[in-house]
C-alpha cells in the first residue's frame, strides 16, 4: 500500500516527512529555550497556517510559554501578499514582553513585514521570528528571520498546517501541491 501522500489527488510529491518536520521541531525547540532561558516569552502564532507547527513547537519548549494569535489574511494580485489584513488582532497587550512570531511559510516577506511592524510600534522587549519554512528565492523585502526550519524552492506547498485553497492543512506531513489544470 502506497503511504497517503501518494494517493491524494492534487498532492503532486512529498516534500518533508513527518519524522524529518518533528526532528527539526525538536532542534527549533531546543535552540529557542536555550536562547530564552529564565524568560516567559510570547509566542505569537499566526493563523491559520501556523497552528500545527505552533501546537509541536510549544510542547517541546522547555520553557514557561505565553500563547497567543492573530489572524491574518493576505490578498495581491496573483500569489503575492500586497495587501494584509488583520482579521483578528491579539488578545493582551505585548508591551515589556519577548515577543517571538511563529509563521508557517515566509514567502514575499510582506506578511511579517507588516506584522513586525505593528508589533515593534506595541514596544515588546524583544521580537523574532520563528518560521518553518522559508523560500528565500521570493523575497521581495528584507525581513530578519531568526530560527528558521527549511529553506525550500520556490514551489506551492500544503501540509502540516498549510493549506492550499484550504485543502490539505490536516495532513501531518508536507506536500507540494499540484498546479491547477
Ligand atoms: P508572504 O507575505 O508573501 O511572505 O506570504 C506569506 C503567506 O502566504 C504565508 O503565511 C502563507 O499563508 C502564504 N503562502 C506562501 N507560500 C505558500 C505556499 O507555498 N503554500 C501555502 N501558503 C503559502
Ligand atoms: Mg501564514
Amino acid at each position: 500500500m502506497p503511504p497517503a501522500e501518494y494517493i491524494l489527488p492534487g498532492v503532486e510529491r512529498l516534500l518533508i516527512s513527518e519524522t524529518t518536520l518533528h526532528a527539526k521541531v525538536s532542534e527549533l525547540a531546543r535552540q529557542i529555550s536555550a536562547d530564552y532561558q529564565g524568560k516567559r516569552p510570547l509566542l505569537v502564532g499566526l493563523l491559520k497556517g501556523s497552528f500545527m507547527f505552533l501546537a509541536d513547537l510549544a510542547r517541546e519548549l522547555t520553557l514557561d510559554c505565553e500563547v497567543d494569535f492573530m489572524l491574518v489574511s493576505s490578498y495581491g494580485n496573483g500569489q503575492e501578499a500586497t495587501e494584509v489584513k488583520i482579521l483578528q488582532d491579539l488578545t493582551a497587550s505585548i508591551q515589556g514582553q519577548d515577543v517571538l512570531i511563529v509563521e508557517d511559510i515566509i514567502d514575499t516577506g510582506f506578511t511579517l513585514q507588516k506584522i513586525c511592524g505593528l508589533l515593534a510600534e506595541r514596544q515588546p522587549a524583544s521580537l523574532k521570528i520563528c518560521t518553518l519554512l522559508n523560500k528565500p528565492s521570493r523575497r521581495q523585502v528584507a525581513l530578519s528571520v531568526d530560527y528558521c526550519g527549511f529553506d525550500i524552492e520556490d514551489v506551492f506547498v500544503a501540509g502540516y498546517g498549510i493549506d492550499f485553497a484550504q485543502r490539505f492543512r490536516c495532513l501531518p506531513y508536507l506536500v507540494v501541491a499540484k498546479k491547477p489544470g
